[in-house]
């Protein structure tokens, strides 16, 4: 048999042991990205190949944490699109300004930082002390990041341009404490934050929410796997409930999207119909 079959037989092996052991569910992920990850995972962990993947993910204390922080991709950045979130703050923010509490779930967090700008923002349209923003993803290596909410000065540059284009107008160094070449965001903002694991494919819906941001996570499932979870944002949205996705990203069905209306279509933002 030649190496490819066997490599291909080794992946399938890889991706039982991790839902039948673990409960964690890659099959519906693109095949060819995340066949890169399991192999970037396979030299991160010291293997010549990926069947020896196998045992670790069976039966070694630890491994699955340090497996899902290689299988993420948790590339992020402050206020990324600044146009998304200047949208957001325009036409959305506005229209949750007459709830009474704000509950905003946004998944697929990686290290924080899109959780750490709608925050900002929330703050600055007068909207933070009754927001609760839930932030979630799979990768406890990325949430431990997010928590801790410290971040090099160069994240903070780059996010400042970002925030301007966004709408900010305040100086935006000032939400952090910047010491030695790392900036922690300020513990007004932090507070309103609760980072949490949770699993988009086998977790089911986190909370009732008036907004859901999840950006740039949807691009890595297959068709069938981005209806469902849709499906569950769909769920987990109070009616009149706003849905932002990634600029690369759809509603994926007709079904779907008979449920919502587009707000701004290029930026991927819906309002769930049937009233606020
Ligand atoms: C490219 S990052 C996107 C970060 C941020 N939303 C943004 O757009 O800047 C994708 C994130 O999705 C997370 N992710 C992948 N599969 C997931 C799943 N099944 N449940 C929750 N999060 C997941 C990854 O761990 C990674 O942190």
């Amino acid at each position: 048999m030649d190496e490819a079959k066997i490599m291909e037989i080794e992946f399938n092996l890889f991706l039982k042991a991790m839902v039948l052991r673990h409960g964690y569910d890659f099959r519906h992920y693109s095949k060819a990205s995340f066949k890169r990850r399991v192999q970037a995972l396979m030299h991160a962990a010291g293997c010549d190949n990926i069947g020896q993947l196998v045992p670790r993910v069976l039966r070694e204390e630890g491994f699955l944490r340090f497996a899902l922080s290689q299988l993420s991709v948790p590339v992020t950045e402050m206020f990324r699109d600044p146009q998304v979130f200047l949208t957001l703050r325009r036409e959305v923010l506005p229209m949750l300004a007459s709830y009474s509490h704000i509950n905003i779930w946004q998944a697929g967090c990686a290290t924080g930082e899109e959780s750490v700008a709608l925050a900002i923002m929330l703050k600055e349209e007068g909207l933070l002390h009754k927001a609760q923003i839930y932030a979630t993803d799979i990768n406890d290596d990325a949430l431990d990041k997010a928590e801790a909410g410290i971040y090099p000065a160069s994240v903070i540059e780059l996010g400042a341009s970002n925030y301007r284009q966004a709408g900010g107008r305040a100086a935006f160094e000032d939400y952090f404490h910047t010491s030695h070449g790392f900036s922690r965001v300020r513990g007004d903002i932090r507070e309103k934050i609760s980072y949490a694991h949770h699993d988009l494919v086998g977790d089911g819906v986190f909370c009732e929410v008036s907004l859901v941001v999840c950006r740039n996570v949807l691009i890595y499932f297959d068709h069938d796997l981005q209806r469902r979870v849709v499906s569950r944002f769909v769920d987990s949205l109070t009616r009149g409930g706003f849905l932002c996705l990634g600029t690369r990203e759809s509603l994926v069905s007709a079904a779907a999207a008979e449920q919502f209306k587009a707000v701004d279509a290029d930026c991927r933002i819906f309002k769930k119909l049937g009233g606020a």
